[in-house]
């Protein structure tokens, strides 16, 4: 009578590989459904993390103030609102801010200085301080930082310590590019780090 227990013996008595074949499958079919399981997971992975690497975009309800001049340039105000031969006047600046997945619209960012020596002769500096970051303002004849009596001539330069002042900036105000469009002055504002004798922009 032949035993029904043994059904990996052949009539023969030989072994078969059947327990070795139900092995395969059954690792296989684990690998595959992981590797199927795993799809959407990295593709959620993926349009998560896309941002970080992606250009980033103003909503096109914002894009259309940024058309006219390069999209990292701020409008400022006219032309006609800055005297000829005028001291400087002080604007706040007004951007939209952008990072990997928020765009936030119309934020303080800081200010700046422009004075107009005539036509489009303009000088247009950041009022932070390069010492160490406070803001500057200006009398009409210098700028002049509160925190460490750093002060400056109204080109920037930094006022030397003959002028019977002691000047602990490390460098010359910075100044920032801008351009006059249609009217308007579009400025490059820049935060550059402070307390550095060379002006280095933050990223
Ligand atoms: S921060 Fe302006 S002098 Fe120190």
């Amino acid at each position: 009578m032949s035993d029904s227990s043994s059904p990996q013996t052949p009539a023969s008595g030989e072994p078969t590989d059947e327990p070795r074949r139900n092995f395969i499958y059954a690792f296989a079919s684990v690998v595959i459904g992981g590797m199927i399981g795993a799809i959407p997971a990295l593709l959620g992975l993926f349009s998560f993390l896309n941002p970080l690497k992606g250009k980033r975009k103003i909503p096109t309800a914002y894009a259309e103030a940024g058309e006219s001049a390069a999209p990292d340039m701020v409008r400022v105000c006219s032309l006609d609102a800055l005297a000829e031969n005028g001291s400087p006047q002080r604007f706040p600046v007004i951007d939209n801010q952008i990072d990997a997945w928020n765009f936030t619209p119309d934020q303080p960012v800081g200010s700046l200085y422009i004075q107009r020596m005539s036509g489009d002769d303009l000088r247009v500096f950041n009022t932070t301080c390069p010492h160490a970051g406070c803001s500057v303002s200006c009398d009409g004849k210098t700028y002049n930082c509160p925190c460490h009596n750093s002060a400056f001539n109204l080109d920037g330069s930094k006022l030397t310590a003959d002028s019977g002042r002691e000047n602990p900036s490390p460098r010359d105000l910075d100044s920032l590019d801008f351009n006059i469009q249609d009217g308007y002055v579009w400025v490059k504002f820049q935060n550059f780090y402070t307390g550095r004798e060379h002006k280095e922009a933050k990223q």
